[in-house]
């Protein structure tokens, strides 16, 4: 049996912070935020809109998405390092919410590369026949752990939700190949104390390193070539970042995932954000191969080879 992904939904905030906006707020300028990173504009939850309100709007999205109830969905795995308290975890505040009774529920921590964390869980449990659908949610509202005072990273990051229901495809579709990784002694280099402290240089070298690695990984372990791959979609850190992956799998413009422009970084969410728009454009197709990688806080990384379709 093949796991693969067979329902998405997604939350965006509606207000819009711009570049031009926090050039009132701090000294910065749109120039350097957008030629340094790519971003333009992100997207701020109301402050009646928690962390889990946002991955509940896009999991109910992901069900209807999947048509299946949610009493069918067996586990909830919630990948946010911003969830509303330490318990009960944002999974199970969803899990009421949603009425997925029978599902077991918990968070993942795996920052920026949760997404792939879950994924990667949800693919164990359904290919070893355990489970038949997995709610996978990656949410973050950074907002309310970002220092509004630091420029060094009050510019970078934005709140958003991405859902997936991971199950059973046909056998020569979903998820073909993984690669999880983590370096605990990287740790130092982006960690929340009250609020997200980011030595910005290190995580760059570290990223644009990790990032084409596990993108080459993940294709020898899937048995394919840079030529096989359709469609690329980065985390949405900073599109110098996204640029040097691309680069790595000799991939042209059209063919990477970007919504960096208007979402900023949104941690776990900006993975499974992308992945739906490029979808709802036409920018992806069934069995087409898509790399999807991500790197983030701890340090964690994780890459995936997926075929696309049920
Ligand atoms: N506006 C204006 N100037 C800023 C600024 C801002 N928002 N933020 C930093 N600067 C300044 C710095 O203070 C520094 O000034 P100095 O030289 O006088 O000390 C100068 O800009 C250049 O800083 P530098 O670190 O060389 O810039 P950079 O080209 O490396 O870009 C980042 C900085 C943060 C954009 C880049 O390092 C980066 O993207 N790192 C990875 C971050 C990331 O992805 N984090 C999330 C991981 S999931």
């Amino acid at each position: 049996m093949k796991a693969g992904i067979v329902g998405m939904g997604r939350y965006l905030p509606e207000k819009v912070l711009t570049n031009h906006d926090l050039e009132k707020m701090m000294d910065t300028t749109d120039e350097w935020i957008r030629t340094r990173t790519g971003i333009e504009e992100r997207r701020i939850a109301a402050d009646d809109i928690n962390t889990s309100d946002m991955a509940f709007f896009a999991a109910q999205q992901a069900i209807e998405n999947a048509a299946i109830t949610p009493e069918e969905i067996d586990l909830i795995l919630v990948a946010t390092v911003t969830p509303d308290s330490p318990f009960p975890s944002v999974a199970c505040r969803i899990q009421e919410r949603l009425g997925a009774k029978k599902a077991a529920a918990m968070d993942i921590s795996a920052a920026c590369a949760g997404f792939m964390y879950g994924l990667v869980t949800a693919k164990q449990f359904i290919e070893s026949g355990v489970y038949k659908y997995i709610l996978v949610v990656g949410v973050e509202k950074l907002s309310k752990i970002t220092d509004w005072t630091d420029r060094n990273t009050a510019v970078l990051f934005g709140d958003a939700a991405g859902a997936a229901i991971v199950g059973p495809v046909s056998e020569n579709r979903g998820i073909l190949a993984f690669e999880l990784g983590a370096d605990g002694t990287g740790g130092k280099h982006l960690y929340q104390d009250e609020y997200i402290i980011m030595n910005g240089r290190e995580v760059f070298k570290f990223a644009v390193r990790q990032m084409g690695e596990s993108c080459i990984h993940v294709l020898e372990k899937a048995g394919l070539k840079k030529e096989d791959v359709d469609f690329l979609i980065p985390h949405q850190a900073n599109i110098r970042i996204m640029e040097a992956s691309r680069q790595r799998l000799e991939l042209p413009e059209e063919k990477m995932s970007k919504t960096v422009n208007k979402y900023g970084n949104t941690s776990a969410a900006s993975i499974p954000v992308s992945l739906i728009e490029d979808l709802e454009a036409g920018r992806i197709k069934n069995d087409d191969i898509i790399v999807m990688v991500g790197f983030g806080g701890g340090l964690t990384w994780g890459a995936i080879a997926i075929r696309w379709g049920k």
